[in-house]
Protein backbone atom coordinates (compact mmCIF):
# COMPACT_ATOMS: atom_id res chain seq x y z
CA UNK A 1 0.00 0.00 0.00
CA UNK A 2 1.46 3.34 -0.79
CA UNK A 3 2.68 6.20 1.13
CA UNK A 4 0.32 8.93 1.77
CA UNK A 5 1.12 12.84 2.14
CA UNK A 6 -1.24 15.63 3.13
CA UNK A 7 0.19 19.24 1.30
CA UNK A 8 -1.52 22.25 2.94
CA UNK A 9 -2.15 24.74 0.14
CA UNK A 10 -0.94 22.14 -1.98
CA UNK A 11 -2.94 23.19 -5.11
CA UNK A 12 -0.93 26.25 -6.66
CA UNK A 13 2.39 27.50 -7.10
CA UNK A 14 4.95 25.79 -4.83
CA UNK A 15 2.01 23.72 -2.98
CA UNK A 16 1.12 22.21 -6.62
CA UNK A 17 4.77 21.27 -7.35
CA UNK A 18 5.28 19.42 -4.24
CA UNK A 19 1.76 17.58 -4.66
CA UNK A 20 3.24 16.87 -8.30
CA UNK A 21 6.53 15.42 -6.85
CA UNK A 22 5.20 13.34 -4.51
CA UNK A 23 3.02 11.55 -6.99
CA UNK A 24 5.62 11.39 -9.34
CA UNK A 25 7.43 9.69 -7.17
CA UNK A 26 4.77 7.57 -5.98
CA UNK A 27 2.70 8.89 -2.96
CA UNK A 28 -1.08 9.26 -2.77
CA UNK A 29 -1.85 13.06 -2.12
CA UNK A 30 -4.22 14.89 -0.11
CA UNK A 31 -4.30 17.93 -1.30
CA UNK A 32 -5.46 20.88 1.41
CA UNK A 33 -6.60 24.21 0.29
CA UNK A 34 -8.68 26.99 1.04
CA UNK A 35 -10.13 28.75 -1.57
CA UNK A 36 -8.23 27.47 -4.67
CA UNK A 37 -10.82 24.15 -4.93
CA UNK A 38 -11.40 23.69 -8.74
CA UNK A 39 -7.44 23.88 -9.12
CA UNK A 40 -7.21 21.19 -5.82
CA UNK A 41 -10.01 19.46 -7.78
CA UNK A 42 -7.81 19.09 -11.10
CA UNK A 43 -4.37 18.55 -9.74
CA UNK A 44 -6.23 15.31 -8.05
CA UNK A 45 -7.53 14.38 -11.47
CA UNK A 46 -4.30 14.80 -12.59
CA UNK A 47 -2.23 12.74 -9.81
CA UNK A 48 -5.31 9.66 -10.06
CA UNK A 49 -4.29 9.75 -14.06
CA UNK A 50 -0.56 8.86 -12.69
CA UNK A 51 -2.19 5.95 -11.28
CA UNK A 52 -2.24 6.91 -7.42
CA UNK A 53 -4.62 8.29 -4.87
CA UNK A 54 -5.76 11.62 -4.03
CA UNK A 55 -7.95 13.52 -1.96
CA UNK A 56 -9.16 17.14 -1.49
CA UNK A 57 -9.36 18.81 1.79
CA UNK A 58 -10.53 22.48 2.27
CA UNK A 59 -9.79 23.71 5.39
CA UNK A 60 -9.28 27.43 7.45
CA UNK A 61 -5.98 27.05 9.15
CA UNK A 62 -6.37 29.61 10.93
CA UNK A 63 -8.80 28.13 12.71
CA UNK A 64 -7.84 25.28 15.37
CA UNK A 65 -11.70 23.43 14.92
CA UNK A 66 -11.48 23.94 11.45
CA UNK A 67 -7.59 22.45 11.25
CA UNK A 68 -9.14 19.42 13.54
CA UNK A 69 -11.69 18.13 10.95
CA UNK A 70 -9.11 18.47 8.00
CA UNK A 71 -7.24 16.61 9.93
CA UNK A 72 -9.78 13.98 10.57
CA UNK A 73 -11.10 13.94 7.48
CA UNK A 74 -7.56 13.11 5.96
CA UNK A 75 -6.65 10.44 8.31
CA UNK A 76 -10.16 8.70 8.01
CA UNK A 77 -8.97 8.66 4.49
CA UNK A 78 -5.68 7.40 4.91
CA UNK A 79 -5.36 5.92 8.02
CA UNK A 80 -2.01 5.38 9.34
CA UNK A 81 -0.44 5.26 5.55
CA UNK A 82 -0.32 8.95 6.16
CA UNK A 83 3.62 9.18 6.44
CA UNK A 84 3.89 13.25 5.59
CA UNK A 85 2.77 16.63 6.25
CA UNK A 86 4.17 19.56 4.24
CA UNK A 87 3.49 22.52 5.54
CA UNK A 88 3.17 24.80 2.78
CA UNK A 89 0.70 26.76 2.77
CA UNK A 90 1.43 30.10 4.83
CA UNK A 91 -0.18 33.92 5.05
CA UNK A 92 1.61 37.25 4.04
CA UNK A 93 0.67 39.75 4.70
CA UNK A 94 2.90 43.97 4.67
CA UNK A 95 3.85 45.36 7.61
CA UNK A 96 6.26 46.67 9.68
CA UNK A 97 7.36 47.00 13.67
CA UNK A 98 6.18 50.20 13.73
CA UNK A 99 2.21 49.77 12.21
CA UNK A 100 1.70 46.30 12.54
CA UNK A 101 -2.16 45.20 13.05
CA UNK A 102 -2.52 42.21 16.12
CA UNK A 103 -5.69 40.58 14.00
CA UNK A 104 -2.96 40.35 10.93
CA UNK A 105 0.08 38.86 13.18
CA UNK A 106 -2.61 36.35 14.50
CA UNK A 107 -3.54 34.78 11.53
CA UNK A 108 -0.11 34.72 10.39
CA UNK A 109 1.07 32.85 13.67
CA UNK A 110 -1.94 30.66 13.58
CA UNK A 111 -1.49 29.75 9.67
CA UNK A 112 1.98 29.89 9.42
CA UNK A 113 2.89 28.44 12.87
CA UNK A 114 0.30 27.41 15.04
CA UNK A 115 -1.44 25.27 12.64
CA UNK A 116 2.10 23.17 11.64
CA UNK A 117 2.55 22.60 15.27
CA UNK A 118 -0.92 21.08 15.52
CA UNK A 119 -0.29 18.74 12.70
CA UNK A 120 2.96 17.68 13.95
CA UNK A 121 1.19 17.03 17.20
CA UNK A 122 -1.34 14.86 15.63
CA UNK A 123 0.58 12.89 13.55
CA UNK A 124 2.60 11.90 16.56
CA UNK A 125 -0.47 10.92 17.81
CA UNK A 126 -1.46 8.99 15.15
CA UNK A 127 2.03 6.89 14.79
CA UNK A 128 2.31 6.72 18.88
CA UNK A 129 2.58 3.26 18.70
CA UNK A 130 3.53 2.46 14.97
CA UNK A 131 7.75 1.48 15.16
CA UNK A 132 8.30 0.88 11.82
CA UNK A 133 6.86 3.31 10.20
CA UNK A 134 9.15 6.32 8.67
CA UNK A 135 6.70 9.71 9.48
CA UNK A 136 8.05 13.19 9.21
CA UNK A 137 6.93 16.38 9.31
CA UNK A 138 8.24 19.24 6.94
CA UNK A 139 8.00 22.77 6.89
CA UNK A 140 8.26 25.44 4.08
CA UNK A 141 10.41 28.35 5.32
CA UNK A 142 11.90 31.27 3.75
CA UNK A 143 15.11 32.35 3.28
CA UNK A 144 14.41 35.58 5.10
CA UNK A 145 14.99 33.88 8.21
CA UNK A 146 18.32 33.64 7.72
CA UNK A 147 18.61 37.33 5.97
CA UNK A 148 16.44 39.96 7.95
CA UNK A 149 14.99 42.92 7.27
CA UNK A 150 11.79 44.60 8.17
CA UNK A 151 9.49 43.64 5.90
CA UNK A 152 6.56 41.66 6.23
CA UNK A 153 7.48 41.96 9.94
CA UNK A 154 4.83 39.51 10.98
CA UNK A 155 4.74 37.08 8.48
CA UNK A 156 8.78 36.99 9.21
CA UNK A 157 8.53 36.24 12.90
CA UNK A 158 5.72 33.38 12.25
CA UNK A 159 8.66 32.13 9.97
CA UNK A 160 11.65 32.86 12.45
CA UNK A 161 9.45 30.81 15.22
CA UNK A 162 9.00 28.49 12.72
CA UNK A 163 12.30 27.73 12.06
CA UNK A 164 13.49 27.16 15.74
CA UNK A 165 10.65 24.92 15.95
CA UNK A 166 12.43 22.64 14.04
CA UNK A 167 14.87 21.12 16.21
CA UNK A 168 12.76 21.68 19.27
CA UNK A 169 9.72 19.83 17.27
CA UNK A 170 12.31 17.20 16.40
CA UNK A 171 13.67 16.79 19.67
CA UNK A 172 9.96 16.55 20.89
CA UNK A 173 8.35 14.21 18.73
CA UNK A 174 11.30 11.76 18.13
CA UNK A 175 11.65 8.78 17.94
CA UNK A 176 8.18 8.47 15.79
CA UNK A 177 8.33 11.46 13.91
CA UNK A 178 10.88 13.42 11.79
CA UNK A 179 10.72 17.38 11.44
CA UNK A 180 12.90 19.13 8.75
CA UNK A 181 12.15 22.16 6.71
CA UNK A 182 13.38 23.76 3.20
CA UNK A 183 14.21 27.58 2.68
CA UNK A 184 13.89 28.77 -0.35
CA UNK A 185 14.26 32.07 -1.25
CA UNK A 186 11.96 34.18 -4.34
CA UNK A 187 9.90 31.86 -6.64
CA UNK A 188 6.85 33.66 -7.14
CA UNK A 189 5.40 36.83 -8.03
CA UNK A 190 3.87 38.30 -4.61
CA UNK A 191 2.38 41.27 -2.94
CA UNK A 192 2.46 44.78 -4.96
CA UNK A 193 5.13 43.37 -7.07
CA UNK A 194 5.19 43.88 -10.85
CA UNK A 195 6.28 41.29 -13.38
CA UNK A 196 9.00 43.51 -14.49
CA UNK A 197 10.00 43.69 -10.88
CA UNK A 198 10.11 40.00 -10.34
CA UNK A 199 11.51 39.52 -13.99
CA UNK A 200 14.78 41.29 -12.46
CA UNK A 201 14.16 40.19 -8.54
CA UNK A 202 14.08 37.08 -8.79
CA UNK A 203 17.49 37.00 -10.08
CA UNK A 204 18.76 38.90 -6.57
CA UNK A 205 21.00 36.08 -5.57
CA UNK A 206 24.14 34.29 -5.78
CA UNK A 207 23.55 32.30 -8.85
CA UNK A 208 21.43 35.45 -10.78
CA UNK A 209 19.27 33.14 -11.94
CA UNK A 210 15.58 32.57 -10.82
CA UNK A 211 14.98 30.04 -8.18
CA UNK A 212 13.22 26.79 -9.64
CA UNK A 213 9.93 25.80 -7.57
CA UNK A 214 10.89 21.84 -8.87
CA UNK A 215 14.41 22.36 -7.28
CA UNK A 216 12.61 23.12 -3.63
CA UNK A 217 9.77 20.16 -4.41
CA UNK A 218 12.60 17.57 -4.98
CA UNK A 219 14.40 18.78 -1.69
CA UNK A 220 11.20 18.30 0.30
CA UNK A 221 10.69 15.15 -1.25
CA UNK A 222 14.61 14.00 -0.02
CA UNK A 223 14.05 15.00 2.91
CA UNK A 224 10.79 13.06 3.19
CA UNK A 225 12.54 10.03 1.77
CA UNK A 226 15.71 10.18 3.54
CA UNK A 227 14.89 8.21 7.58
CA UNK A 228 18.41 9.26 8.86
CA UNK A 229 17.79 13.38 8.79
CA UNK A 230 15.81 15.06 11.27
CA UNK A 231 16.01 18.35 12.55
CA UNK A 232 17.38 20.02 9.80
CA UNK A 233 16.49 22.79 7.14
CA UNK A 234 17.93 22.86 3.52
CA UNK A 235 18.28 26.35 1.98
CA UNK A 236 17.52 25.98 -1.46
CA UNK A 237 17.27 29.66 -3.07
CA UNK A 238 20.68 29.97 -5.68
CA UNK A 239 22.42 31.86 -2.09
CA UNK A 240 20.14 34.50 -1.74
CA UNK A 241 20.43 34.24 1.79
CA UNK A 242 23.83 35.46 1.76
CA UNK A 243 23.13 38.46 0.15
CA UNK A 244 22.42 41.02 3.20
CA UNK A 245 19.30 43.36 2.27
CA UNK A 246 18.03 46.44 4.21
CA UNK A 247 14.45 45.65 3.06
CA UNK A 248 12.36 42.96 0.92
CA UNK A 249 14.02 42.32 -2.55
CA UNK A 250 11.01 44.05 -4.29
CA UNK A 251 12.10 47.09 -2.64
CA UNK A 252 16.08 47.02 -3.31
CA UNK A 253 16.29 45.28 -6.42
CA UNK A 254 17.88 48.26 -8.46
CA UNK A 255 20.39 49.16 -5.51
CA UNK A 256 21.10 44.98 -4.96
CA UNK A 257 21.94 44.99 -8.70
CA UNK A 258 24.47 47.72 -8.61
CA UNK A 259 26.37 46.54 -5.57
CA UNK A 260 26.31 42.92 -7.15
CA UNK A 261 28.24 44.56 -10.80
N1 LIG B 1 6.43 32.83 -3.12
C1 LIG B 1 7.71 32.89 -2.88
O1 LIG B 1 8.50 33.37 -3.71
C2 LIG B 1 8.26 32.35 -1.57
C3 LIG B 1 9.54 32.71 -1.16
C4 LIG B 1 10.04 32.16 0.02
C5 LIG B 1 9.27 31.29 0.76
N2 LIG B 1 8.02 30.98 0.34
C6 LIG B 1 7.23 30.05 1.15
O2 LIG B 1 6.89 28.95 0.31
C7 LIG B 1 5.56 28.49 0.60
C8 LIG B 1 4.74 28.53 -0.67
O3 LIG B 1 4.80 29.82 -1.23
P1 LIG B 1 3.67 30.28 -2.26
O4 LIG B 1 4.02 31.64 -2.69
O5 LIG B 1 3.44 29.21 -3.24
O6 LIG B 1 2.44 30.33 -1.25
P2 LIG B 1 1.15 31.26 -1.32
O7 LIG B 1 0.67 31.28 -2.72
O8 LIG B 1 1.39 32.57 -0.64
O9 LIG B 1 0.19 30.44 -0.37
C9 LIG B 1 0.02 29.05 -0.56
C10 LIG B 1 -1.39 28.67 -0.20
O10 LIG B 1 -1.62 28.81 1.18
C11 LIG B 1 -3.02 28.73 1.35
N3 LIG B 1 -3.40 29.53 2.51
C12 LIG B 1 -3.03 30.81 2.80
N4 LIG B 1 -3.63 31.18 3.95
C13 LIG B 1 -4.37 30.13 4.38
C14 LIG B 1 -5.23 29.91 5.48
N5 LIG B 1 -5.46 30.85 6.40
N6 LIG B 1 -5.84 28.71 5.59
C15 LIG B 1 -5.64 27.77 4.68
N7 LIG B 1 -4.86 27.92 3.60
C16 LIG B 1 -4.23 29.08 3.46
C17 LIG B 1 -3.68 29.26 0.06
O11 LIG B 1 -4.49 28.21 -0.45
P3 LIG B 1 -5.73 28.52 -1.45
O12 LIG B 1 -5.13 29.03 -2.71
O13 LIG B 1 -6.37 27.20 -1.59
O14 LIG B 1 -6.59 29.54 -0.76
C18 LIG B 1 -2.46 29.53 -0.82
O15 LIG B 1 -2.65 29.17 -2.16
C19 LIG B 1 5.04 29.39 1.71
O16 LIG B 1 5.20 28.75 2.95
C20 LIG B 1 5.92 30.63 1.62
O17 LIG B 1 6.05 31.28 2.85
C21 LIG B 1 7.48 31.49 -0.80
Amino acid sequence: MSSWVLVTGGAVRLGREISLAFAHAGWNVACHCLESVAAAQSLCAQIKDLGRDSLVVQAQLTDEADCRRLWNEVTQHTGQQLHCVVNNASLFLPDRGTDFDESHAMSQLQANLLAPMRLGKWMAQLHADSKSIDANVIHVLDQKVFNLNPDYFSYTLSKLALERAVSLQAQSLAPRVRVNAVAPGLMYLSGPQSADNFARASRANLLRKPISPANVAQSVLFLANNNSITGTCIRVDNGQHLIPMERDVMFVVDEVFKDMQ
